[in-house]
């Protein structure tokens, strides 16, 4: 974490877990053990979509910020089962995940379809989360740097220089997502270097020194310390451990270090 230059994120992706009456006592949890005051860094749900307007109002005291997990990159119009980022705006939703390692491999998301949806989001002034990182085929080939940089290229095409700085990115590699293995400090910290190497090549080096790289993939309360220690690791993206408000809360508590 470089807390001068950017900001610390640390988020939960609840992905397909909790219905829209289960949010009030989760919040109310991690208030309990949170309290209101958390400074050092900004706390994220990313909930199912039915559950965003209960998390709109259960969270908004507590000061996290709420996310969507997906987004339509069209404006409106006949596209049946999508969401678009003016309702989202509307919500009161000020985050969304983008090209999530889960959307690309079951829902046929696209490097396209991502810039799309990258475009989308900062068009409206919703803050893009964007998801990238390699299968343990990828990193065995040594393909993973090279990978990561497509991924990150394709994300930006034509994002506005004064626009890149919002974008979030999260490493996130395929194997360690919901398997408990987690990457080791070493590893989350070489791809998240390079994925500000990368930015830093296309927007210079400001915007680079400003932009939040996440780690995700069995981020726990137990590894979560050495991780966020890391220079180029401004937070993280949290699967399972988001869903239990303890585990959540130890994981932002990790982050508040120097
Ligand atoms: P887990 O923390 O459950 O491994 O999930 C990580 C993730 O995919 C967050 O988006």
């Amino acid at each position: 974490m470089n807390r001068k230059y950017r900001t610390t994120v640390i988020a939960g992706n609840w992905k397909m877990n909790k219905t829209p009456s289960e949010v009030k006592g989760y919040a109310e949890e991690l208030r309990s053990i949170l309290g209101s005051r958390v400074k050092w860094c900004d706390i994220v749900i990313c909930a199912p979509f039915v559950d965003l307007p209960m998390a709109v109002r259960s969270f908004r005291d507590l000061k996290v910020g709420v996310g969507a997990q997906n987004v339509s990159q069209f404006p409106s119009g006949a596209y049946t089962g999508e969401v678009s980022v003016g309702m989202l705006k509307d919500a009161g939703v000020k985050y969304v995940i983008i090209g999530h390692s889960e959307r690309r491999q079951y829902f046929a998301e696209t490097d396209e379809s991502v810039n799309a949806k990258v475009l989308a989001a900062l068009e409206a002034g919703l803050q893009p989360i964007v998801c990238v990182g390699e299968s343990l085929d990828q990193r065995d080939r040594g393909l993973t740097l090279d990978f990561v940089s497509c991924q990150v290229k394709a994300a930006l095409c034509g994002v506005a220089p004064e626009k890149a700085r919002k974008v979030i990115f999260a490493y996130e590699p395929i194997w360690a997502i919901g398997t408990g293995r987690t990457a080791t400090s070493e590893q989350a910290e070489e791809v998240c270097r390079h994925i500000r190497t990368i930015v830093r090549g296309l927007y210079g080096a400001r915007t680079a020194r400003a932009t939040s790289v996440l780690y995700g993939g069995s981020m726990n309360d137990q590894n979560a310390f050495e991780l966020l220690a890391q220079p180029d690791i401004d937070g993280g993206l949290i699967g399972g451990a988001s869903l239990v408000p303890a585990k959540f809360a130890a994981i932002v508590n990790a982050a508040n270090q120097e």
